[in-house]
C-alpha cells in the first residue's frame, strides 16, 4: 500500500515534534483529567505498551474478558496527543473512554502535560529506559512506522538522538524532567524498564502498592504471565499488527524486548562518544540507568 510522505521535525516550544502530535494542541491542552485517571507517560520506546498492558490487566483483566479478546490495546489506552488523518484523535478516544479508571498514554515531556492532570492530582506512571537501548529501539521503530520522520542510517540516527532531533525531543531532558517532577508530585511512580526485565513480579508489586491495589497471588500470576514478551508478541490485541502505518516485515513492534541489545548496534567509537556526551548531559547523580543486567 502507498504510504503518505514521512513527516518532518520542527521546533515546538523548544522540543522537536511533528504535526501528528501538535495538530490538535489546543484541544489536548484543554483535556479534562479526572482524579481517578491514570496517565502512562514515557519517552517513546521505553516500555509504554508493556506497562499499559500490565495496568489494563490489573484493572480490567478479570472484569472484561471480551474486551481483552476484541479491542486492541491502543484503543483501550488511547494516545492522548496523536492526531493523524488515518485514525481517530487520541484526545477524543480518551474523552470517550467508558472505563474507570481511564488509562491514558502520553509521550509528552513533563512541561507539556495538560494542567488538569496536576489540578486533579491524577496518578501518573512514568517508565524510563536506558538511553542506549532506547535509541536502538527507536531506530527500528522509525524504520517500520510511516508516521515517524525518515530515520537515515543508524549512525545518522544516533547523532540525531544525541542532538535531540527526535519526535518528543531530547531523551536526556525527558527522563530528567519527569524525575525532577517526582520530587514534588507524590502521585508519580517512576519505573525503569531494566527493573521490569529483571523482576517483573517485584515491579508489579510496587506498582500495585502505588495504585492501592492488592491482587491475589493467582491474579498477579495472570498479569505477569499475560504481559510477558512472548505472550504479548503472539497477542494480536497487543502486538500492533492491526495498525496500518506499521510495517512489521521491516521490524516487528515486539522486536527483542531485552536489556543490552545496544551492543549489537554501537561501534566502539560510537559508544565512547555517546558515553562522553552522556556524562556532560546527565548531571543529576540520583538518576541512574543500567545498560546491562
Ligand atoms: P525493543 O525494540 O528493544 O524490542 P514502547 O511500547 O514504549 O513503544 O516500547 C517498545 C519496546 O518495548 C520494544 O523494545 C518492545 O519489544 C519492548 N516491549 C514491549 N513489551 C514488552 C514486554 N512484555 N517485555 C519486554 N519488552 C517489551
Amino acid at each position: 500500500m502507498q504510504q503518505p510522505p514521512r513527516p518532518t521535525l520542527f521546533d515546538f516550544h523548544g522540543v522537536s515534534m511533528t504535526k501528528h502530535f501538535t495538530d490538535n494542541w489546543d484541544n489536548i491542552q484543554k483535556f479534562k483529567a479526572r482524579p481517578d485517571d491514570i496517565l502512562i507517560a514515557t519517552y517513546p520506546k521505553a516500555g509504554t505498551t508493556w506497562v499499559s498492558y500490565i495496568l489494563d490487566l490489573l484493572y480490567f483483566g478479570q472484569t472484561c474478558p471480551e474486551r481483552q479478546a476484541s479491542v486492541p490495546l491502543h484503543e483501550r489506552v488511547p494516545f492522548l496527543e496523536i492526531s493523524t488523518p488515518s485514525q481517530p484523535k487520541g484526545k477524543d478516544l480518551a474523552d470517550q473512554l467508558p472505563t474507570t479508571p481511564r488509562l491514558i498514554k502520553t509521550h509528552l515531556p513533563v512541561q507539556f502535560i495538560p494542567k488538569s492532570f496536576w489540578e486533579q492530582n491524577s496518578r501518573i506512571v512514568y517508565v524510563a529506559r536506558n538511553a542506549k537501548d532506547n535509541a536502538v529501539s527507536y531506530f527500528h521503530f522509525g524504520c517500520m512506522n510511516s508516521i515517524q520522520p525518515e530515520t537515515g542510517d543508524w549512525s545518522t540516527f544516533l547523532n540525531d538522538f544525541m542532538e535531540a532531533k527526535m519526535v518528543f525531543g531530547s531523551w536526556y531532558d525527558h527522563v530528567t524532567g519527569w524525575w525532577e517532577k517526582k520530587q514534588t508530585y507524590p502521585k508519580l511512580h517512576y519505573m525503569l524498564y531494566e527493573d521490569l526485565i529483571e523482576d517483573s513480579g517485584r515491579e508489579i508489586d510496587r506498582l500495585c502498592s502505588f495504585l492501592g491495589l492488592s491482587p491475589s497471588a493467582e491474579e498477579k500470576e495472570r498479569v505477569t504471565t499475560g504481559s510477558n514478551f512472548d505472550n504479548m508478541k503472539q497477542n494480536k490485541m497487543t502486538n500492533f499488527s492491526t495498525v496500518k502505518v506499521m510495517n512489521h516485515a521491516v521490524s516487528p513492534f515486539m522486536r527483542k524486548g531485552k536489556v543490552g541489545d545496544w551492543k549489537n548496534h554501537f561501534t566502539v567509537a560510537q559508544n565512547e562518544a555517546f558515553d562522553e556526551d552522556y556524562r556532560r548531559k546527565m548531571k543529576n547523580p540520583t538518576l541512574q540507568f543500567r545498560t546491562e543486567l
